[in-house]
């Protein structure tokens, strides 16, 4: 069980639109990516996913895919990604490619020839339905906001879970299945280390069709969508088919897997490799700001759910991704926005059970930008969003204020390379403008300096995976400690006899008795205040240690 190679490794998210321009569209691309191999090399990270790089026309970046097997020209050609899973293959790092198997974008060719044609094999490939009243089918709502159904010229009407230009596949179709699997196998066989899985628990419909409760009905119905009954024969078959055949890395984004689900998911012979953790994460509301009651409830969100899963199988552990707002913002005090307090944070989740993923930025500290009106928006989400609170009746200043602190381009602003025009991002008009702060915060400063957050990050990646203390950090049992200190986040991590503590705090000084405990990790090394030779340890604000213990 512990051989498996995810269990020890690294995994860098990168937003190729934001992450390096080669060519100076404003774009960034997969040469972009290329050329900064060496800067992920030296992170020390082990696994690259790249959200979708394929052919779009781009209404949700990527997310509505026109053809799973090329590459979008906006990114490059075919033939850089091959370049890409060579060159990165070289370092040791593996490409793990973002799949949307929910939907297809409406300018893919099977979606064309089922609109032509209501009787070809394609129209079965999504859910179209006709209606006597000209109303849709039910009244079911999109994520993105809106009915989540979309009228054809033709009068038909069919699903989609997002954006109308989203339509659902209909996965009930033998046919459409059978030609993901062979697409899956296809991008294998090209020597990806595996996939990301889009909004996989929105596969299975309720095919019964009926409208969700009324009193919802301004609501989106998520029991009608999410892990419906009987995904599972799909997601049994499709692993069979595919990803069993190779020893590939799958990590389902899976909203809606109960505790009782988890194991089905992504424990050892799961549906996947591991699911994203979105219990301690995702909830809006839930973070370390200020009191120690909120401290104490992010950590039992937190520990509640590692001691779930490794009862049962295996998590991906992540701070951000695309679809969220940047981790100082969300869980932080604006005052503690700095390298400490960005420290502290790191540490807490990068040392727990589970894979840890980093979103691109993340290790240099980048934060929310703040957009003064709806046309600083492009994130086709928040746009209906808008639309939708308004027609609600609320107002344009609380909408603002939702988007600035919880809205996905918060996390899709460029990359900050350094301190040149727009970042270093690129030579042209960059497509999203760069985040005002770069001039301080970009990854050329914050490498020359030894005590950065970028730093920082390195030494704790370089820590999880050192010799010494990966078994123990990778699979090492977890378990709560010194719960009675309010603020700290506090866990052991055990593993064949050999044991650490991890200690956060969130909160006011403290002081620990060290009681021959060994400082094996210090977010404040070089400060003079490590406490490895006292006999008590002194914890001010927002300090991490780690201590061996003997048992
Ligand atoms: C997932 C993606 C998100 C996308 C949605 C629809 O939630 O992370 O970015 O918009 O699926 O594909």
């Amino acid at each position: 069980m512990n051989n498996q190679w995810w269990k020890r490794a690294v995994v860098y998210q990168i937003y190729p639109q934001s992450f390096k321009d080669s060519d100076g569209d404003g774009i960034g691309d997969l040469p972009g990516i290329i050329e900064k191999l060496d800067y992920l090399a030296e992170l020390g990270i082990d696994v690259l996913w790249i959200c979708p790089i394929f052919r779009s026309p781009m209404v949700d970046n990527g997310y509505d895919v026109a053809d799973y097997r090329s590459v979008d020209p906006m990114f490059g050609s075919d033939r850089d990604l091959d370049e890409l899973i060579a060159a990165a293959k070289d370092r040791g790092i593996k490409i793990v490619l973002d799949l949307v198997l929910n939907h297809c974008s409406d300018q893919h060719e099977w979606f064309r020839r089922a609109l032509n044609d209501p009787d070809s094999e394609e129209a079965g490939y999504f859910y179209f339905r006709r209606t006597e009243d000209g109303r849709p089918p039910n009244n079911w709502r999109s994520n993105f906001g809106g009915s989540a159904w979309a009228r054809t010229d033709d009068g038909r009407w069919y699903l989609h879970t997002f954006a109308r230009e989203q339509p659902d596949l209909n996965w009930e179709n033998p046919e459409l299945r059978r030609e993901l699997y062979d697409m899956i196998n296809w991008w294998l066989d090209k020597g990806v280390g595996g996939f990301r899985i889009d909004a996989i628990t929105f596969i299975k419909k309720d095919l019964s069709f009926a409208s969700g409760d009324a009193e919802n009905g301004a609501l989106y119905p998520i029991e009608n969508f999410q892990s419906y009954p009987g995904i599972g024969e799909f997601l049994v078959e499709m692993k069979r088919e595919t990803f069993a055949k190779y020893d590939a890395v799958t990590v389902a984004e899976a909203p809606g897997v109960s505790p009782e689900l988890f194991a089905e998911y992504a424990g050892p012979d799961g549906h996947f490799s591991m699911i994203f953790d979105f219990n301690w994460d995702h909830m809006k509301g839930v973070s370390v700001k200020g009191d120690p009651e909120s401290v104490a409830a992010w950590r039992s969100r937190i520990f509640e759910s590692v001691l779930h899963t490794q009862e049962h199988g295996w998590s991906a552990i992540f701070l951000e991704n695309h679809d969220q707002a940047r981790c100082p913002d969300k869980f932080l005090d604006k005052d503690k926005h700095g390298r400490d307090g960005m420290a502290c944070l790191a540490t807490t989740y990068m040392l727990l059970r589970g894979t840890p993923f980093i979103y691109q930025g993340q290790e240099l500290g980048m934060t929310n930008g703040m957009r003064s009106g709806i046309g600083e928006f492009q994130d086709v989400s928040a746009l209906n969003q808008w639309e939708e609170g308004l027609a609600q009746g609320r107002s344009e200043e609380e909408m603002l204020r939702e988007l600035n602190n919880y809205g996905r381009d918060n996390a899709r602003s460029p990359f900050q390379w350094n301190a040149e025009t727009h970042a270093g991002f690129t030579t042209g008009t960059p497509w999203m403008p760069v985040h005002p702060a770069y001039r301080e915060v970009n990854a050329k400063k914050l490498q020359a300096d030894g005590s950065s957050i970028l730093a920082y990050y390195k030494e704790l990646i370089a820590f999880r995976k050192s010799e010494e203390w990966s078994d123990v950090l990778a699979f090492g049992s977890f378990e709560p400690a010194l719960t009675e200190y309010a603020s700290l986040i506090a866990y052991r991590r055990t593993f064949e006899g050999r044991r650490l503590l991890v200690l956060n705090n969130y909160g006011g000084e403290l002081e620990l008795p060290l009681e021959g405990r060994e400082v094996v990790f210090d977010s404040f090394a070089g400060r003079g205040s490590s406490g490895a030779a006292e006999e008590m340890l002194k914890m001010p604000p927002y300090r991490s240690v780690v201590l061996a213990e003997t048992e």
